[in-house]
């Protein structure tokens, strides 16, 4: 049984890609817990592993041994229908593409989640447009995604990740394609979502600023968690590029 507090649990998680060649051994036994409302960012170099293990998080593919466990459930243990429904439910994932739907507008974007599960659509629509203004958007509800900026498509893939109120929300380089003043405003609203929804946020990124926004860092190198970095603020950013800096050398 995981820990209380503890939302997000894996262990001894490996995962090796059988390839025509030789085997990557993507992950090498990680094991990782993380609590109810924190905010973690996994640094790594191209290649360390990070979103193979975000996908493995997400039940988006089968490591090749290890187990993951949210809020106590072994998503590992679920067949397919079964993993679908809970990652719609309890998680919410966000991509470094935005991934909206083209046709439809923002506040239809974020609704659509919780109504291909049955939910009221007027209740939908009410929640969408309260979580469309908390992420600054209210005067853009009815904006398609061709419409809007980059950034303010990524609030829109944020709001809709927080639409079933997660207890993980997953983001795998949300600031890639964002110029870093528009990044760091999507690295404060990770970290304001997290605290003021209690919301377990973990978020992979290559950017030091972004990261000093989460309250650990996980450093991977070549599968394996090999430093971790409790960044105080902003103003640690040169401390956490320098431990990043180092896992090349
Ligand atoms: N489908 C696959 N088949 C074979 N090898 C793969 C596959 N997916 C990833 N890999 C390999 O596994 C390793 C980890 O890849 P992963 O995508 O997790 O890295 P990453 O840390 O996210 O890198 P980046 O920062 O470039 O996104 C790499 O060596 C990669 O080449
Ligand atoms: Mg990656």
């Amino acid at each position: 049984m995981p820990l209380m507090g503890v939302v997000l649990e894996v262990r001894d998680l490996v995962k090796v890609y059988p390839t025509d060649g030789v085997p990557v051994r993507a992950l090498d036994a990680i094991s990782l817990s993380v609590e109810k409302g924190e905010f973690v960012a996994i640094m790594g170099a191209s290649g360390s592993g990070k979103s193979t293990l975000l996908h493995l998080m997400g039940g988006l593919d089968q490591p090749t041994a290890g187990s993951i466990h949210i809020e106590g459930n072994d998503i590992l243990a679920m067949n397919d229908k079964e993993r679908t429904l809970f990652r719609r439910r309890r998680m919410g994932i966000i991509f470094q593409a935005y991934n909206l739907i083209p046709t439809l507008d923002a506040i239809e974007n974020v609704a659509l989640v919780t109504m291909i599960d049955g939910s009221d659509t007027a209740h939908a629509m009410e929640k969408a447009a309260a979580l469309l203004e908390r992420v600054d958007l209210g005067h853009r509800m009815r904006h398609r995604p061709q419409a809007l900026s980059g950034g303010e498509q990524q609030r829109v893939a944020i709001a809709r990740a927080m639409m079933n109120d997660p207890a993980v929300v997953l983001a795998d380089e949300p600031t890639g394609n964002l110029d870093s003043q528009h990044a760091q405003a999507i690295w404060r609203l990770l970290a304001a979502l997290s605290k003021d929804r209690d919301c377990t946020v973990v978020a992979v990124t290559h950017e030091s600023t972004g990261a000093t926004f989460a309250d650990r860092v996980v450093m991977l190198k070549d599968g394996r968690v090999v430093d971790t970095v409790t960044p105080g603020g902003e103003q640690d950013a040169s401390m956490v590029a320098a431990r990043y800096a180092q896992l090349a050398s």
